[in-house]
């Protein structure tokens, strides 16, 4: 790792602001320890610890304390950027996301997310990954962002796609859940990848930036027919 761009990452993620980021629903927000209630609660569901690598499971209030206590000290380090996702209607913590295992040298981090049940479906984790990929690739400089899905997780991999990632491969039996071998499957964004434009099974845009709108408008929009050329003066 260059010792400049590790230093200027670091630098990056640890400006004071919290929160992070705001969408039109949601605060992305640093960690806070007043909402170990909450956390255990949202945490302790089957679907997460079946779909996830390290969330134990049954989720225990030790479990929150210690995740909550270490977030601040991987940031620092730059190694991670863990966030609470809040609704900004009534400031419940709906679920968390992060980026990790940055590399600076090669630009680039894991992204990871879950969302409790009971705000599933309403595309929260779509619109909160859109706005965490335009920050890191815009703002923290990364060129590269990866995600790896356990085969089989529908869901997940709805909300990439939804996020812009495409998918590179299949990784076999790259981890070990629960005594058994996993697949996993890799998806990435680039900097430079053009927004898919389209729509999700329930209608919801495909790509919710900016950008992806008025390139989606401009696809949209009719063509002017093309003026015949004129024969240039010089031409014989
Ligand atoms: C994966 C997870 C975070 C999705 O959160 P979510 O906020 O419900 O997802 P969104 O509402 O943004 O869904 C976006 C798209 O993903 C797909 N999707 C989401 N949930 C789905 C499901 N249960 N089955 C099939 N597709 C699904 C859909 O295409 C959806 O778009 P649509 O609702 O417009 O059709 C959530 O289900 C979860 O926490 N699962 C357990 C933990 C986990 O799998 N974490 C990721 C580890 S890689």
């Amino acid at each position: 790792m260059t010792a400049r761009a590790d230093r200027l990452l670091r630098a990056r993620l640890n400006a004071p602001r919290d929160p992070v980021l705001v969408t039109r629903r949601l605060a992305l927000t640093l960690p806070n320890p007043a909402r170990v209630p909450e956390l255990v609660q949202l945490l302790r569901d089957p679907r997460i610890a079946r779909w996830t690598l390290n969330i134990p499971y049954p989720y225990r209030a030790s479990d929150a304390r210690t995740w909550l206590r270490r977030a601040p000290a991987r940031r620092r380090a730059g190694t991670d950027l863990i966030l609470h996702l809040v609704r900004r209607s009534d400031r419940a913590l709906v679920g968390g996301l992060g980026l990790h295992h940055f590399d600076a040298r090669h630009a680039r981090a894991e992204v990871g997310y879950w969302l409790g049940k009971p705000f599933r479906r309403q595309g929260y984790t779509t619109e909160a990954i859109r706005a965490l990929c335009e920050y890191a690739l815009r703002r923290l400089g990364l060129h590269r962002l990866e995600a790896k899905v356990l085969s089989g997780n529908a869901a997940s991999v709805g909300v990439l796609r939804a996020a812009g990632f495409r998918r590179e491969g299949r990784l076999r039996q790259s981890v070990v859940k629960q005594g058994r071998f996993r697949d996993e499957i890799v998806f990435s964004r680039l900097a430079g990848d053009r927004p898919r434009t389209g729509r999700t099974r329930r209608g919801r845009p495909l790509s919710g930036s900016a950008t992806a709108r008025a390139s989606a408008a401009r696809a949209r929009r009719p063509r002017a027919p093309r003026r015949k050329a004129t024969p240039s003066k010089r031409s014989p």
